[in-house]
């Protein structure tokens, strides 16, 4: 990290090492933070690499300032390095969905729940991108969203669709013993309710969803 940040900058464990990030906790003036670095893609030109790099961290810190304006549960921005490939933000704390979830912790109710949250997101005009149960965070306050690096402002109604069907796979693939999970995500996304939401549009994504689930299963 460079200059400022870094000096109150306290680095503790990594806690995810994975393709395409490494994450580390620390403490951030005195406030629990993570440092999300992203890697190098080696089979990449280092110059595309750079720009994609780049790309992927401005987007995600805009959106997780445009979520914090509107008080959507996700990880408050707290410093942009691009020079360094990095971004600091506040961390949640809790467990990812995905452990919950198979440690029999979270079920049904939270995949209602999640629905709800997907709904809200959208409605505020964003999609997520890559909607899997490690990107989803159940802390005591109830589930946060994290990991905005493919997500897109304005989205068309076919990515909205999508985080829906990459939700389904991954339930599928990684949590079948909750039958029709994404059942109970669709329900969640179909109720939820705030001022100004529209039932109508909410209804048209979920059409939009089992078009493709049908799409899928047809080309195989
Ligand atoms: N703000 C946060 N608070 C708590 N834990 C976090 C936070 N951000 C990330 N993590 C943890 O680190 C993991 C990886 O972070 P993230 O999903 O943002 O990276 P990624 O782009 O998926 O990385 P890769 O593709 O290399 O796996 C998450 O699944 C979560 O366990
Ligand atoms: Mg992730």
């Amino acid at each position: 990290m460079d200059g400022g940040a870094k000096s109150i900058w306290h680095e503790g464990q990594i806690i995810h090492e994975g393709a395409e990030a490494t994450v580390i906790e620390g403490k951030w003036m005195g406030k629990k933070a993570v440092l999300k670095l992203r890697r190098p893609r080696s089979y990449r030109h280092p110059d595309l690499d750079r720009r994609l790099t780049r790309q992927r961290l401005s987007a995600e810190s805009r959106i997780l300032s445009r979520l914090s304006s509107i008080g959507f549960p996700s990880p408050h921005l707290i410093h942009l390095d691009l020079k360094n490939a990095s971004i600091l933000m506040t961390r949640i704390d809790g467990a990812t969905l995905y452990d919950q979830l198979k440690s029999g912790d979270a079920g049904a109710q939270d995949l209602f729940d999640l629905g709800g949250l997907l709904r809200r997101l959208h409605e505020a005009g964003i999609s997520h991108g890559d909607l899997t149960t490690h990107n989803a965070m159940v802390s005591e306050n109830g589930i946060h969203l994290i990991d905005f690096g493919l997500s897109r402002q304005s989205p068309e109604l076919e990515h909205m669709g999508l985080d829906l069907q990459v939700l389904n796979e991954c339930l599928r693939a990684s949590h079948s013993t909750i039958i029709d999970g994404i059942e109970q995500v669709c329900e969640g996304y179909l109720n939820y309710e705030q001022n100004n939401s529209h039932s109508e549009g909410a209804e048209i994504v979920i059409q939009r969803f089992r078009k493709i689930t049908e799409r899928v299963r047809y080309h195989g």
